[in-house]
């Protein structure tokens, strides 16, 4: 179900969808979509290096499972902006850009 894109793609489709999503965002599929695309692919390091996120097709070990955890948006922007553990902060993220991937997190962990 999950298409592989070549990383050097990756960064361009990410960057139009998030255009996307700026220009509509009331559309909340282009918001979704933004927002895995952040979580497997759009934050360096890919969150989905390290966490589980079923709905996004990612498996990482190295901190806890989105699924299990099912953290609320203001917990998982939290940890984008300050860092938890051996989390980096994510300071290249734009405050849109964070938003779009701590929601995307709260709603898909859920599902
Ligand atoms: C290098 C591995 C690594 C990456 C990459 C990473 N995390 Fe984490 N994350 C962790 C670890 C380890 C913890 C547990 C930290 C602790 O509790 O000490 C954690 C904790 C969390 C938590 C729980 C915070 C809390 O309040 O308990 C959330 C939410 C989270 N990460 C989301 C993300 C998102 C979203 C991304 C991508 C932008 C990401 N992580 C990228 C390793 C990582």
């Amino acid at each position: 179900m999950q298409t592989i894109i070549p990383t050097p793609f990756a960064g361009v489709i990410a960057a139009v969808v998030l255009m996307c999503a700026t220009a509509f965002t009331p559309v909340t599929w282009a918001n979704d979509e933004a927002g895995k695309l952040l979580f497997l692919k759009g934050a360096a390091p890919a969150c989905a290096i390290c966490h589980t996120l079923e709905a996004a097709g990612a498996a990482g070990a190295v901190g806890p499972s989105m699924n299990e955890l099912q953290p609320d948006a203001a917990r998982v922007l939290n940890a984008l902006k300050n860092g938890i553990g051996q989390m980096p902060a994510y300071t290249s993220l734009t405050p849109e850009q964070m938003k779009i991937l701590s929601e995307y997190v709260a709603k898909a962990s859920r599902e």
